[in-house]
């Protein structure tokens, strides 16, 4: 098995988690790169829902270790809380299962006090994670070996006077008090410090013993610091550029997956092209269950958008498509895909017939109906990259492999 990464093609909830979940059975190790529990990736198994913020989705799989590599943020009580629900559902969770960085940057209760006071305009999901990376580029942050080597409580003293002095001051919201977020956070330093790692070593061993990488993005390519619609973005590298910095090794993918939804939704605030503020938005949103894994929020829905999915082909290389929520889009007839813009840079459509046959029971992706198989080679043939997994819904198992043409 080539090593693999798996990234969001348009704006995060693409249905990464459950590609993830289904190549990882075949990996030895999976990687996150960037960001943090802003993400929410859900995979059922056997029926069973698993909402994983912060963990790779590979943990749900007994062969693969998992690494949460330098370039993502980590809020420590979130991580163990996320551990105690994996461990209480039957599903392993020690250190020889889980490397954490500790080149990671801590998100604190202090910066999720401050994203939840300023992060509105952009629509953020308040879990910290711009005010972390900010103390990280600032030279500020609290890396996660301070865990390990004692200094956590001096350096996060000194990160709770620096957001101190950006939060704006609310009596309803009062910031939190030093001495007790520290004693709040104790069992919890204790609880993830056997995890820290130098996971760059741990990813080049396995590359090294010629085993199987499977780097795992969160958010979605539209949502990258310098790729996405800028200011509307999430504060880290989710493009492929972001798997090497984040990870501090070269890995060669000769899988390159782009995740792309069937139709096109996002949340938070933010340019949309083709965006349905209408009744058929709010259909493909019902249909969808679109709303957010991390936050709740409604998901913004509209139709897809080749345009824009092509420059996040240009940014990550993608050479394979995974299609997800094809069956969301059953009995809606036309189907609308945006393949230009006009001269005032409104999408321009093209409607392709649609189809009423449920497609779950499809074994193949020859099998999909006529029509429903015209709308995925035409992705395919505007993006010019196959369709090698396609997901019929949310299962496990309603998921078709098309062999690499
Ligand atoms: P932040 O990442 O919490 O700072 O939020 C910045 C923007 O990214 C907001 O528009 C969020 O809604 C969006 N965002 C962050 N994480 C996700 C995700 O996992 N899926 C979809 N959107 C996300």
């Amino acid at each position: 098995m080539p090593n693999a990464i798996v990234l969001g093609s348009q704006w995060g909830d693409e249905g990464k988690g459950k590609v993830v979940d289904r190549l990882a059975s075949e990996m030895d190790l999976v990687v996150r790169f960037q960001g943090g529990a802003n993400a929410g990736h859900t995979v059922v198994v056997d029926g069973t829902k698993f909402v994983l913020h912060l963990v790779p989705s590979g943990i749900l799989n007994s062969r693969s270790v998992n690494v949460i590599g330098n370039g993502c943020v980590v809020d420590i009580l979130q991580l163990s809380d996320e551990l105690s629900y994996l461990m209480n559902a039957g599903i392993s969770v020690s250190p020889e299962r889980l490397r954490v960085s500790g080149s990671a940057h801590m998100v604190t209760p202090f910066h999720r006090h401050l994203d939840s006071l300023t992060g509105g305009h952009v629509g953020t999901t308040g879990r910290g994670i711009g005010p972390t990376y900010v103390d990280k580029v600032r030279r500020t942050g609290v890396r996660l070996e301070a865990l390990v080597d004692g200094s956590w409580k001096d350096k996060i003293a000194a990160v709770a006077g620096l957001c101190a002095g950006a939060a704006p001051r609310t009596e309803a919201r009062p910031f939190p008090e030093l001495d007790r977020t520290i004693s709040e956070m104790e069992p919890h330093v204790r609880a993830i410090a056997p995890y820290i790692a130098d996971t760059q070593t741990v990813i080049h061993a396995c590359l090294k013993d010629c085993g199987n990488i499977l780097y795992e993005g969160a958010q979605g390519t539209l949502l990258d610091i310098d790729h996405g619609t800028y200011p509307f973005v999430t504060s880290s590298s989710t493009t492929i550029g972001g798997a090497f910095t984040g990870s501090g090794v070269f890995v060669e993918f000769q899988q390159r997956i782009a995740v792309v939804k069937a139709y096109t939704t996002r949340v938070g605030n933010g340019p949309f092209p083709t965006e349905l503020d209408n009744e058929t938005g709010r259909d493909l949103q019902r249909r969808g269950h679109e709303f957010g894994a991390t936050t709740g929020r409604p998901r913004r829905c509209g139709w897809l958008d080749i345009p824009l999915l092509r420059r996040s082909f240009i940014a990550n290389g993608f050479n394979q498509i995974a299609l997800t929520k094809l069956d969301c889009l059953t009995g809606i007839d036309p189907i609308r895909v945006a393949v230009g813009r006009g001269p005032d840079g409104t999408p321009e459509y093209l409607d392709l017939p649609g189809w009423q046959e449920e497609i779950a029971g499809a074994s193949t992706i020859e099998d999909l109906p006529a029509r429903c198989l015209a709308y995925v080679r035409f992705i395919e043939q505007q993006l010019d990259a196959p369709v090698t997994l396609l997901s019929t819904g949310p299962e496990r198992h309603q998921t078709l492999i098309q062999e690499r043409i």
